[in-house]
């Protein structure tokens, strides 16, 4: 999604924009664009693509500058053209932002009818002429930039610059996240922390509502009624050194080949092997009084919910209900008194995720999150944060975050259980050693990546390739179809092995492949005999399992998997699935980490 970052700086703005910029690049964009004001005149830069396209123009073609603004746009309203890149700018000032303003078309047809014309189709053009037109009306800056936020219906970050105001910056928060940054005689403006980590570690969240005035020396915040509040300045530990993808070719593999490091971090958080126990932070409530979970998230994260369903069912014996985030506030959920609400988010800033933690919170549910960003705003908002200690996830498809967030769910599925009373010492004792193998056996996996580059390689031409599983490998098979289609571009299903015969089976022939998963468990005959069915139709049979090479003699492609109980095949299982996508997609030659049409932190619902 779209990133911002505002300098009042005292040095060139625009090598420090464009650094900041390329921060951003992992949110995902199709277009970038800087503005500068120096000695009270703007001016602009802009392209679309890549950030190098830019960083070409600004070559050719220099901006000076002590203070400016950027910005990465993913196109909402409007095609990735420069026309309709961000900053947007009039004889009077220069904007960037993220999200959607809602009433744009009754505020463009204002003033269409006031004369004026517009450059692009973007709805952030009517918040540039809306602030144009109060300031020629005579409004002072401060008062101009109020009026027009009292206009706005929608969710939206901002960051405003003014011809003749050298040392004057405004941004403003709404339901996309803004963070302000406090320098040494400078200060800034950004989107995230990771945005401003080679500015400064001093920041200040905005909260929903607020609105920023900058100058080099001072901030001063307002909420939405124009009252000047104190909100306190947070120690950002993002670290400012540019994450790499150290020997990798992507950052998606490189993210995929160090989950036994950072799932074993994130267990190491939350288990004690040497008491045989989950240990959870503190919470403001009794876990052994919740009558029932609902999980709610978006894409894999809701994979991940979908998972962490079976683990809590079977262990803790609470009914769980698990919902898609853009779904669930509008079907007017039902909400069980001492109901505890979990919102999984890596990047904790998902609009349609926010929007229903906000509902069920409202509804005076209990509400954890599981989140990647400490800073984010569902860090914030929540009673109970539980971090999946992932590190910077770049790569826009999400890999290590998913077996973190499994991880971080199977230790809470085990700590509820044992609240409930549901287990005793000794099999909370047998649970965390489990769990405590997976990172060896992640690692086993990964030494055979090479097996599964050659499968990817037959598969990567495929127009239809369907991933089966049963119970808790059918989120895992589902994950899978997600992978291969976010960067691979194939169009792939994850499906209930048994579902199978109730239609998609028309699809199969010898050009569709199938990704069995299917752990030597209780479920192993039923799913092998579905995988039957399909090759008796000629589809293409890969089978991932611990067992049943006697049958893979006849399939396809046979990967051979570690055997493991029921906490951990989850998580080793979404391994070969996320290799399968990475080697396709490395085979056909798409952007892997900033796969088309993607972003990474998705702010609009
Ligand atoms: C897929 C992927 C997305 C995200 C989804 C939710 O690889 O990354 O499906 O999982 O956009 O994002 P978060 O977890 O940040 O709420």
């Amino acid at each position: 999604m779209c990133g911002i970052v505002g300098i009042l700086g005292v040095t060139s703005a625009t090598p420090r924009i464009l650094e900041s910029l390329k921060r951003l690049e992992y949110r995902g964009y199709d277009s970038a664009g800087i503005a500068t004001l120096e000695g009270g005149t703007l001016d602009r830069r802009r392209a679309p693509g890549k950030l190098e396209n830019l960083a070409r123009k600004l070559r050719d073609n220099p901006l000076t500058g002590n203070s400016g603004i950027g910005h990465t746009r993913w196109a909402t309203h409007g095609e990735p053209t420069e026309a309709n890149a961000h900053p947007h700018m009039t004889d009077r000032i220069a904007i960037v932002h993220n999200g959607i303003i809602e009433n744009f078309r009754t505020l463009k047809k204002e003033l269409l009818d006031t004369g004026v014309t517009f450059e692009g189709e973007t709805d952030t053009e009517v918040v540039a002429h809306l602030l144009t037109r109060y300031l020629k009306e005579g409004l002072a800056p401060h008062d101009a930039f109020a009026k027009t936020l009292s206009r706005l219906e929608g969710a939206f970050a901002l960051c405003v610059l003014i011809s003749g105001e050298d040392n004057l910056m405004f941004g403003a928060r709404e339901g996309s996240p803004l963070v302000v940054g406090l320098g040494e005689g400078e200060n800034y403006l950004g989107s995230d922390a990771m945005a401003l980590a080679s500015l400064s570690n001093r920041l200040i969240y905005l909260e929903e509502g607020d609105w920023a005035e900058l100058t080099r020396e001072s901030v001063q915040v307002f909420d939405a009624r124009g009252n000047k509040v104190e909100r306190k300045v947070a120690i950002s530990q993002v670290a400012s050194t540019m994450v790499d993808k150290g020997n990798h070719r992507h950052f998606m593999q490189k993210e995929i080949f160090e989950q036994p490091t950072v799932v074993a971090q994130a267990l190491g958080r939350y288990l004690d092997p040497n008491a045989g126990k989950v240990k959870l932070p503190d919470m403001p409530f009794e876990l052994a009084t919740v009558s029932k979970v609902t999980l709610v998230a978006c894409g894999t994260s809701y994979y991940a919910a979908l998972v962490a369903r079976y683990w809590i069912e079977k262990l803790a014996r609470v009914p769980v209900e698990v919902d898609i985030a853009s779904e669930f506030r509008y079907r007017d959920p039902v909400y069980a008194s001492d109901g505890l609400c979990i919102f999984i988010s890596q990047s904790g800033e998902t609009a349609d995720t926010l929007a229903a933690l906000r509902h069920a919170k409202e509804a005076g549910q209990r509400v954890m999150v599981l989140v990647n960003v400490m800073g984010s705003t569902m860090a914030r908002e929540a009673d109970v944060v539980l971090p999946i200690h992932a590190g910077p996830e770049i790569g826009v498809a999400s890999t290590k975050a998913f077996t973190c967030q499994l991880s971080v769910l199977a230790a809470f599925s085990i700590n509820l259980a044992a609240a409930k009373g549901m287990i005793d010492e000794a099999q909370e004792d047998a649970y965390v050693a489990e769990l405590e193998s997976a990172p060896k056996l992640m690692a086993q996996v990964l030494h055979h990546d090479e097996k599964l580059q050659e499968i990817a390689r037959s598969i990567a031409h495929a127009r239809d390739v369907l991933f089966v599983g049963r119970g808790i490998h059918f989120p895992i098979a589902m994950e899978g179809a997600l992978k291969l289609k976010e960067i691979s571009y194939i169009h792939a299903e994850g499906y209930a092995a048994g579902e199978l015969k109730h239609g998609p089976i028309a699809l199969i022939d010898e050009h569709v492949p199938v990704i069995g998963i299917a752990p030597n468990d209780d479920l192993i005959d039923k799913t092998v005999s579905n995988l039957q069915e399909i090759m008796a139709r000629q589809g293409k049979v890969v089978l991932m399992s611990d067992d049943a090479a006697d049958e893979a003699e006849h399939m396809f492609a046979y990967f051979k998997m570690p055997t493991a109980g029921a906490l951990v095949t989850p998580i080793i299982y979404a391994i070969p699935v996320q290799l399968l996508a990475y080697y396709a997609a490395v085979e056909k030659g798409t952007d892997v980490d900033q796969p088309r049409n993607l972003a990474k932190s998705v702010t609009v619902e």
